[in-house]
């Protein structure tokens, strides 16, 4: 059984009582838990001892005019597929614990923050790197696990593990997609049938740009047309960004060099916005 932690007490206790020994993985997540955060988790229970996720939607991480309030929160079905996966324990904080009123200290990641999804959700990645090293303050794992979907945030929380000499792998897992492409995403849920089928349309420019390079482009700016071209077709898409940039520190770059590139793209769909990428190297 998956040992349910309410408090960040139940959580020092569960973790000191552990064998010194044991390697300790962590997979932070947001609920509403789909195929793409199990595979999180079985990447972690394969390189430690016991798993710990966390499932909290975190207020830090919403702007204002964002869903924070609709976000979908299925909690018995989410405890139920830890609970199948084996995992060790579940962090489910309350936000008056996580996230107390006059709390004026926070994560600021001044670079690859500014980039991409934070250029438009400002504050966001502030959010997420605060709430992601309170997490690691009290979990205290040896390695944390995040998805490539969110390459920007792997990225932010990569520098900060760095900047900030925290003793802690962050190793990240591959995109888990549906069989035409779409990333697994809990806002897919958000979908009509129509916006869902156009939605596999990002991935499809994604794969444009990709064969492009297969084939020989190397300009980004003209990697970057083929993907917005093939996007630039489909009414019901709006498209808010599609670059091709620097795989770590996200900068623009102007030809794909030796460390490739990271394609990455958000789009909104009626209201629901997704992102997806692309990771392209050199052969
Ligand atoms: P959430 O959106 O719930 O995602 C939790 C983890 O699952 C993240 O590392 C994310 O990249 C990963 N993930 C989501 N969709 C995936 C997919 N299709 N394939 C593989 N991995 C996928 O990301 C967050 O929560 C929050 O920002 C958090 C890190 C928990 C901080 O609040």
């Amino acid at each position: 059984m998956t040992t349910i932690l309410r408090t960040i007490a139940e959580v020092r206790a569960w973790r000191g009582q552990l064998p010194a020994a044991h390697r300790v993985a962590f997979v932070p997540t947001m609920g509403a838990l789909h195929v793409g955060h199990m595979s999180l988790v079985h990447l972690a229970r394969d390189r430690a001892d016991v798993t710990i996720a966390s499932i909290f939607v975190n207020p830090l991480q919403f702007g204002p005019t964002e869903d924070l309030g609709k976000y979908p929160r299925p909690i018995e079905n989410d405890l139920a597929l830890l609970d199948a996966a084996a995992v060790g324990a579940v962090f489910l904080p309350s936000v008056h614990e996580l996230c107390p009123d006059g709390a004026s200290t926070f994560v600021v990641e001044e670079s690859v923050s500014r980039h991409l999804c934070g250029a438009v959700r400002p504050g966001h990645f502030r959010g997420v790197a605060t709430i992601v090293l309170k997490l690691f303050n009290i979990v205290s794992p040896h390695l944390a696990v995040f998805g490539q979907k969110d390459a920007q945030q792997c990225a932010v929380i990569e520098r900060m593990v760095r900047d900030l000499n925290l003793r802690i792998e962050i190793v990240r897992g591959p995109i888990v997609r549906e069989s035409d492409g779409l990333a697994l995403s809990s806002r897919n849920v958000y979908l009509d049938a129509a916006a869902r089928a156009a939605a596999s349309t990002i991935f499809a420019s994604l794969e444009a740009a990709r064969q492009a390079f297969a084939g020989g482009e190397r300009n980004a700016v003209a990697l970057a047309a083929i993907g917005r071209s093939v996007l630039a077709a489909k009414p019901l898409i709006e498209l808010q960004y599609w670059e091709v940039r620097h795989p770590e520190s996200l900068e623009e770059i102007e030809t794909v060099g030796p460390s490739g590139a990271l394609l990455a793209v958000a789009a909104y769909l009626g209201s629901t916005r997704l992102i997806d990428n692309l990771t392209i190297n050199p052969a």
